[in-house]
């Protein structure tokens, strides 16, 4: 299976998670790039710039998934869910970050740093990435009426 490409991106509430979430990542050995987005140490950027930039790299294919952190992981998958062919999704509990991937096919998981601790999100997202749909699964023709319903 070939490695991960993935992104990162948060605005200033989500900064440190996005910080260790990406170091983790990093030192991931089915990963083969992390895209940081920003916001950087400075915190200057607004949720929706980075999560419109992240989700476009995943729409063009220039990455196969992202995590997204603000301080609910809501405005993030609001703002990435506006990009044509993605499917973002906030999930602070482990049942519902493997159903995002294996009945939705999300590409974008989207935290809170307000809303759960470190551990926990770095422990989401680690599950997150063992995660892979499955294209010939029960779940594959629903994914598909919400792209058709996107392309009418
Ligand atoms: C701060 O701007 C906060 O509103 C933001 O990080 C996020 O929680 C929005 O959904």
């Amino acid at each position: 299976m070939a490695a991960w490409r993935l992104v990162v991106g948060s605005d200033d509430a989500g900064y440190e998670y996005k910080q260790r979430i990406k170091a983790d990542l990093q030192s991931d050995p089915d990963v083969a790039d992390v895209v940081d987005v920003g916001t950087g140490a400075d915190g200057r950027t607004n949720y929706p710039t980075v999560a419109i930039r992240a989700a476009e790299m995943i729409a063009n294919g220039e990455a196969d998934r992202a995590i997204l952190v603000c301080g609910t992981g809501l405005g993030v998958a609001i703002a990435a869910n506006k990009v044509k062919g993605v499917r973002a999704v906030t999930a602070h509990d482990s049942y519902s970050v493997e159903r995002s991937v294996l009945s939705n096919n999300a590409q974008i998981l989207c935290l809170g740093q307000r809303v759960v601790g470190i551990e926990v999100a770095r422990r989401l997202a680690r599950e997150w990435l063992a995660h892979r749909f499955d294209e010939s699964s029960p779940s594959s023709v629903k994914v598909l009426e919400i792209a058709n319903y996107e392309a009418r």
